[in-house]
């Protein structure tokens, strides 16, 4: 017998038989991890002494609806566009729902080698020479309490950065640094018109980070930074001692939120766990710009932009709601009513009455009193979502559910505390496995519709064909329509999109023809002035002053306007390339044999990338996007004399 045989023996022998032997099995593994780290997940939360344990919940009567399917035929489109940040690979991708189907990759914080993008000469000088980055959190621009269609925002958790995605062509247009930032997490746009996008910075750093109170936590810091959406330009920070992670808005325009876990201010994971009690940060923003307008504020290192002061204590800028341990994300209920602050340690959701919090700013009562509920909803709380109709639908990251509960029920049970109310606790969803963020259909706009439910799981486990140590996450479609959520799908998807929002496909209007808008054509219409030059006409080498040999080409499927051109070994040379049909889904490209040369042009849209000319020789370029029946012979050739 050789030791494949017996490794395969042993874990056919000792491993969980069935489905649910394998629930059980993976749940106490994830326990097990908690338990780990250290305290962990203990069930019984600070604070939580007025939740009932209530009786279980309510048998889930058979619904009567026409059960929605999650099937789209062939030729029919979706419903809903998804957008789905793509984690570690830099990307946003856009996903049709219910159908499931990936629709769209979007580079952002990466090199993508289809595209080009991150080597095309506007795309580079966006992402400053750095080809890598980690989004999160994807939100789209609002007007009115919902989606308005025509940005999407992004963050990258690795570089400290925010982009942003026009709608129309559904490519980035503008990427900006988050001064005096690291780990930036969370972010939300404000709700009642496209104002300002709240990014959070979850790593505390000494302020300023040069090299000062490096061993000196207790000085460390985190800014909430207000990027104006339209100028993507920094407006202000507020500097807190905190670190600061998911982040939400109201609809009225008032506050802004960041959960904050860490109240310890430690840097250990052991030290971040100690106390039973961290906070949900609530920040007055009218407060905050009357600071910014009366220059009560200070520049933190070389960033020109006004800082406010506001760690340690409550001020008008900023309260601190205290919450159970380690909460993680943070929702505002469609009504705009209440921000659902998930407890993550604790099996708890806080929810948070928002027209409570001038009261408690104005000094009239404590903070802790704008908590209004703060229903069990099981092990792990992670997120919440709505559907419109007074339900909360919370991830359970340790329990592998999503749990749905009644937010109402919930209120009355937390004012009275004798058990008599009923459970809020209507209905717990398997899912598979340890599920991160969720989102519904328009969840997180006034128009939240009850349709659609996403669980992101992290782990997809056993739930797909074996490709080896790197498994797909597992983005499970729920049906919400009815009383009772019911599992329909199951997406697998690359690692690792963390979250997603769900959006109504009539506010997403994209164009079908490049319409030449991003600040990238005002850049090519500066270069044809200057060479005088036409760029959809003219074909024409031009050496600038600078020895730069600038090629200007158009296409036409299944031509390049030019068949050759000449340089010499070791130019600088541009190739700026625009192609002339005017046909919707016609794409060229150009690639440059042995010179790692590979961008796109869409319809009517005009690129460019750089690169230096190798040894003399001839090198041929083609175009490398099925464009034409002689797409395999449009090309040309480089010829690189001594
Ligand atoms: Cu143009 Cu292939």
């Amino acid at each position: 017998m050789n030791d494949l045989e017996t490794e395969d023996k042993t874990t056919g022998a000792t491993g969980p038989e069935t489905l649910e032997e394998r629930r059980v099995f993976l749940t106490q593994m994830a326990l097990l991890g908690g338990a780990l780290v250290g305290a962990g997940c203990s069930p019984e939360p600070k604070g939580s002494s007025k939740s009932p344990a209530g009786p279980p919940p309510a048998p889930i009567t058979k619904k009567s609806h026409s059960e929605p399917s999650a099937h789209v035929k062939p030729g029919q489109l979706d419903d809903y566009y998804g957008f789905w940040s793509g984690g570690q690979s830099g990307e946003v991708r856009i996903l049709g729902l219910p159908s499931m189907r990936e629709l769209k990759r979007i580079p952002v914080f990466n090199r993508c080698a289809a595209t080009g993008w991150g080597a095309t000469d506007h795309s580079k000088e966006l992402l400053g020479g750095r080809m890598s980055g980690d989004t999160h959190h994807v939100h789209l621009s609002y007007t009115g309490g919902t989606y308005d269609g025509r940005y999407v925002f992004v963050n990258d958790k690795a570089s400290a950065r925010l982009a942003r995605i026009n709608c129309e062509t559904m490519e980035v247009d503008k990427v900006i640094d988050i001064p005096n930032s690291q780990g930036t997490h969370g972010i939300f746009p404000q709700r009642h018109k496209t104002g300002y996008v709240f990014c959070n910075a979850e790593f505390r750093t000494p302020h300023v980070n040069d090299g000062r109170d490096m061993t000196d936590p207790t000085k460390y810091g985190a800014m909430h930074t207000a990027v104006d959406g339209e100028e993507m330009v920094v407006k202000w920070q507020v500097l807190v001692e905190g670190n600061l992670d998911l982040c939400a808005t109201d609809y009225q325009g008032n506050y802004s939120f960041a959960t904050c876990y860490n109240s310890e201010g430690g840097v250990t994971l052991e030290q971040m766990m100690g106390a039973d009690q961290d906070h949900l940060y609530v920040f007055n923003l009218k407060n905050c710009e009357k600071a910014v307008r009366e220059g009560k504020t200070i520049k933190v290192g070389n960033s020109p932009y006004p800082v406010i002061d506001a760690r340690g204590k409550d001020s008008p800028y900023v309260m601190r709601v205290p919450v159970p341990k380690s909460p993680h994300g943070v929702n505002v209920s469609p009504d705009g009513k209440y921000a659902m602050c998930a407890g993550k340690l604790s099996p708890t959701v806080s929810v948070v009455q928002i027209d409570k919090l001038a009261s408690a700013f104005a000094g009239k009562i404590k903070p802790r009193d704008c908590v209004v509920a703060e229903p069990e909803v099981g092990l792990g709380p992670l997120h919440t979502a709505f559907d419109g109709r007074g339900n909360a639908y919370t991830s359970i990251f340790i329990d592998s559910v999503m749990t749905k509960w009644d937010i109402n029920k919930a209120i009355q049970a937390y004012k009275s505390p004798d058990g008599k109310t009923p459970n809020p606790v209507i209905q717990k969803l398997d899912v598979h496995y340890q599920v991160g963020h969720t989102n519904a259909s328009m969840s997180e706009t006034k128009d939240a519709d009850g349709k659609w439910l996403m669980a992101l799981c992290k782990f997809s486990k056993d739930r797909f064909l074996n490709v080896g140590p790197l498994h797909g996450e597992n983005d499970q479609l729920i049906d919400i329509s009815g009383n009772e959520m019911k599992l329909v799908h199951d997406g697998p998807t690359f690692p690792e999109p963390h979250d997603a929002v769900i959006v109504a496909k009539d506010l997403i209007h994209p164009k079908k023809i490049q319409p030449r808008t991003d600040a990238r054509f005002a850049m090519y219409s500066a270069w044809a002035k200057e060479d005088g030059v036409e760029l959809f006409k003219d074909n024409r080498v031009i050496r600038r002053p600078d020895g730069t040999v600038r090629v200007y080409m158009t296409s036409q499927a299944p031509n390049y306007g030019m068949r050759d051109f000449k340089v010499k070994a070791g130019d600088r040379v541009q190739i700026i390339l625009t192609n002339q049909d005017n046909v919707e889904d016609l794409s060229h490209g150009f690639c440059m044999s042995l010179h790692d040369v590979n961008f796109l042009v869409n319809s009517r849209d005009t690129n460019s990338m750089t690169f230096t000319a190798a040894s003399p020789g001839v090198y041929w370029y083609y175009c490398p996007w099925f464009c034409h029946a002689l797409h395999l012979e449009m090309r040309g050739r480089m010829i690189v004399e001594a």
